[in-house]
């Protein structure tokens, strides 16, 4: 199976949420929620512990573009339906396209947060790889500590299947402990982890 020739939807909807794939010209948008949000992210993500520049989510939002069309990393924009405003970053990354293995993340701007909207996504983001992407096995990972990002995998009906130890670098540099949440698609189609 070739990715780069799988055509999909690079767009769809869950209920209160237009959620699409990176475009040129978004930059200026994602730059501005980053510094909203930017007390809560240093917390979890060593990226965002120095302000990026404009041009450099502009950079980001076109690489992220061009990686979505060579099916190399599905990153995903969220948008509220009633009002197009951009509300966070989510996606698809760490593929193995040989077994539809894939991981999502997640971030959404402080001042959107507490909604139920990233579990919203979650739910619309595996039907969207169940439908399109022949998905078979997606996760969540995270750092250990970081107590509001297990919430949305467990309130979403994840699995936790392990949990990595001393796994990657938390924002000081320091090893941190990494949970693996898993859905796996069961043969009767539906998404659970079998016992
Ligand atoms: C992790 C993060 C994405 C979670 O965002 P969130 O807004 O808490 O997640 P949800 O959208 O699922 O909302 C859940 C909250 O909304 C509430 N809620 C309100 N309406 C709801 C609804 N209709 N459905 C579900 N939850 C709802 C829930 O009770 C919950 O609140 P609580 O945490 O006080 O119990 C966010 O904290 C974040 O961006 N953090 C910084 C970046 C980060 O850590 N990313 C993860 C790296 S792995």
């Amino acid at each position: 199976m070739n990715p780069i020739l799988l055509d999909f939807p690079h767009e769809f909807e869950t209920e209160r949420l237009l959620i699409r794939c990176p475009l040129p010209g978004d930059g200026a948008m994602v730059n501005e929620a980053i510094r909203e949000s930017h007390d809560e992210f240093k917390k979890w993500d060593a990226y965002f512990v120095n302000l990026p520049p404009v041009e450099e989510s502009e950079e980001r939002a076109r690489r992220a573009h061009a990686k979505f069309l060579l099916r190399e990393d599905l990153r995903l924009y969220m948008f509220q339906k009633s009002s197009g405003r951009f509300v966070g970053s989510t996606g698809l990354h760490r593929i193995n396209w040989d077994v539809g293995r894939f991981e999502i993340n997640y971030w959404i701007r402080t001042s959107e947060s507490g909604q139920g909207l990233v579990t919203e996504a979650v739910h619309g983001i595996v039907r969207w790889a169940s439908d399109h992407l022949n998905a078979r096995r997606i996760e969540i990972r995270c750092d250990a500590r970081n107590l509001r990002s297990r919430k949305v995998a467990e309130r979403a009906g994840f699995h936790l299947e392990a949990v990595l130890r001393q796994d990657e670098p938390d924002v000081d540099g320091q090893p941190s402990d990494s949970p693996i949440y898993v859905k796996l698609r069961l043969p009767n189609g539906e998404w659970g982890y079998p016992s």
